[in-house]
């Protein structure tokens, strides 16, 4: 399959990254998921929209538009035949010789993007258990950085335990998941954490929302504590990969009775609705 280099499309022997790339070295870039659903690209215009505030978030400025970006992006999705799947992108600041303040005028980013397809039989997931760490990373995780450290970490550990992913919270707040947003729910009314720099304002997240607006459904936007999760009645996490995923245990704590509960499986069925 092919693989898009800043604006060419190559195969993966023609691919060719400096070992001086600034994303190597530090990290210093930022990124993107994508999901493909039937073929089509599901918010992308998000997506985008969040990589381009990203790169300006840490000075960045990407060589070409946003439209361009999508349409490379929506023709290495039909070149590479993806009908279930995702696209991956990252922009870093470029290569130069190693000093931590930027280079220079003379950088250009370094854009690289893969798509990946689902194979036809992946079962349905499996409600998830949770296990939760100390969030450990930056106060800016509101830029999706190519900086992952913390999250590899609070996943590993979650791994484990048995666990499929880490929730993640400073002091007793819990903020989100290493790689999803999290949602409780209480006597009908969900919870999650408000969009700052605590979280990634993630693009499920902002479905969610909307979903829950055409619902009626009551949405509290204020961080939960340790112990106020162990207690809701039903429990979920959102990503880009996942969609919406139910939780059936924190901490080895059971969430009502394991299984999805009515207000997760009304979400994820209006979810479903707006896909491709
Ligand atoms: N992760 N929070 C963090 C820290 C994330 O890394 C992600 C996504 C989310 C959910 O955002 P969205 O709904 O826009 O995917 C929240 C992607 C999928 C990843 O790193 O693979």
């Amino acid at each position: 399959s092919m693989y898009l280099m800043n604006d060419r499309f190559v195969k993966d022997d023609e691919v060719t990254i400096s070992i001086e790339d600034r994303g190597y070295y530090f990290g210093d870039g930022v990124y993107e998921v994508i999901r493909v659903y039937g073929g089509v690209m599901f918010t992308a215009e998000e997506h985008i929209g969040r990589l381009y505030e990203s790169a300006e978030k840490i000075r960045m400025t990407l060589p070409y538009g946003q439209e361009e970006m999508i349409d490379n992006l929506s023709r290495l999705v039909t070149d590479n035949g993806v009908k279930e799947g995702h696209v991956y992108i990252q922009a870093t600041r470029g290569a130069a010789p190693r000093v931590h303040q930027f280079p220079g005028e003379a950088i250009t980013p370094v854009i690289t993007a893969y798509t990946k397809s689902y194979p036809d039989d992946a079962p349905a997931a499996e409600p998830a258990k949770l296990k939760s760490v100390a969030d450990i990373r930056w106060l800016r995780c509101d830029i999706k950085s190519l900086n992952l450290l913390a999250n590899v970490m609070a996943k590993q550990e979650a791994y484990e335990a048995g666990c499929y992913e880490a929730l993640l919270h400073r002091d007793s707040t819990v903020t989100e998941g290493s790689s999803s947003n999290l949602f409780g729910v209480k006597d009908g009314v969900i919870h999650t954490h408000p969009v700052s720099n605590f979280i990634l304002n993630g693009i499920t997240r902002r479905v969610i929302m909307q979903c829950c607006e055409e619902l009626g459904q009551p949405v509290q936007e204020e961080p939960m504590s340790l112990e106020d999760v162990y207690s809701m009645d039903e429990f979920f996490l959102s990503s880009t990969t996942n969609g919406i995923l139910p939780v059936s245990e924190i901490d080895g704590r059971r969430i009502g009775d394991g299984r999805p509960g009515p207000v997760t499986e009304k979400l994820m069925e209006a979810f479903e609705a707006k896909l491709p």
